[in-house]
């Protein structure tokens, strides 16, 4: 039986994080540029965005840019924009083939007006999908969205709409960029590292955390059933005990 029809069908998670890392050293393996290596890793993209929509996950959130990638070589960056543009323009016919409505989360006036002209025409196509629901992070850190959730917060507070009493772990998530979504039951990282370098630090609070050795370029639909094999193996227990899960 094959990796894909071994997974409990019921028992997917219903939000899926990724850091994709490794393109730099995959490129690097070759001699070749990084951007290279970025340009590389939207084949992986397309593999795990069809994925989740074909095993029906309703959520997959992809780490794309960092508010710390910022100070990458201008090149780096101005190449991984560019890479942006022609992979949304490229892809936005297979979006709409396949259901998946995109959206973004961070900070979307740091963009430049290309990327955010692009993205907006995109989103505004897809936003009719009721399929998966592909969320790129772009300009995106987990610290700077918490802020921004605490500026709101404290406006409210200040000009009485919210009372300091009615703020709690509940409603927290309705100030975030992914409010309306499920927090993550599963985040993938690739390329070896095991840190989750701000990405989602608030929602990802009881997800189960896999990372693999493969390079971002190099993933596959395969390795990521093999992530999910390994998610649906896992005991989720939420601060309780073992025995307590399973009564
Ligand atoms: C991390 O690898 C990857 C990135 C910062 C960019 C990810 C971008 C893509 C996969 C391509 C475009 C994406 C979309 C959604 C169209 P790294 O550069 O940090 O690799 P390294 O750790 O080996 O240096």
């Amino acid at each position: 039986m094959s990796l894909k029809d071994q997974l409990i069908k019921d028992r997917l998670p219903k939000h899926v994080a990724v850091i994709m890392d490794g393109n730099g050293r995959w490129a690097k393996k070759r001699g070749n540029s990084r951007v290279f290596g970025h340009k590389n890793g939207v084949k992986a993209v397309r593999e795990v965005t069809e994925a989740a929509a074909e095993l029906g996950i309703g959520y997959l959130t992809l780490y794309a840019f960092s508010t710390e990638n910022w100070s990458r070589p201008k090149a780096e960056v101005e190449a991984l924009m560019a890479l942006l543009v022609s992979t949304i323009s490229s892809e936005t016919k297979t979006l709409m083939k396949n259901n998946v409505r995109l959206n973004t989360i961070g900070c979307r006036d740091a963009l430049p007006k290309a990327v955010l002209a692009k993205l907006e025409s995109c989103i505004e196509e897809t936003s009719s999908n009721s399929g998966l629901t592909l969320t790129l992070a772009l300009s995106y850190s987990s610290q700077w969205e918490i802020i921004e959730a605490v500026k709101t917060i404290s406006t409210k507070v200040k000009d009485g709409s919210l009372l300091v009493e009615d703020i709690t772990s509940e409603n927290f998530g309705a100030y975030l960029s992914t409010s309306g979504m499920p927090d993550p039951e599963l985040m993938i990282r690739t390329s070896g590292e095991h840190r989750i370098s701000n990405f989602l630090l608030w929602q990802l609070a009881y997800a189960e955390f896999y990372f693999t050795e493969i390079l971002w370029p190099d993933f596959r639909k395969e390795d990521f059933y093999q992530a999910l094999m390994d998610y649906q193996g896992r005991e989720r227990r939420f601060g309780k005990t073992g025995d307590q899960v399973k009564a």
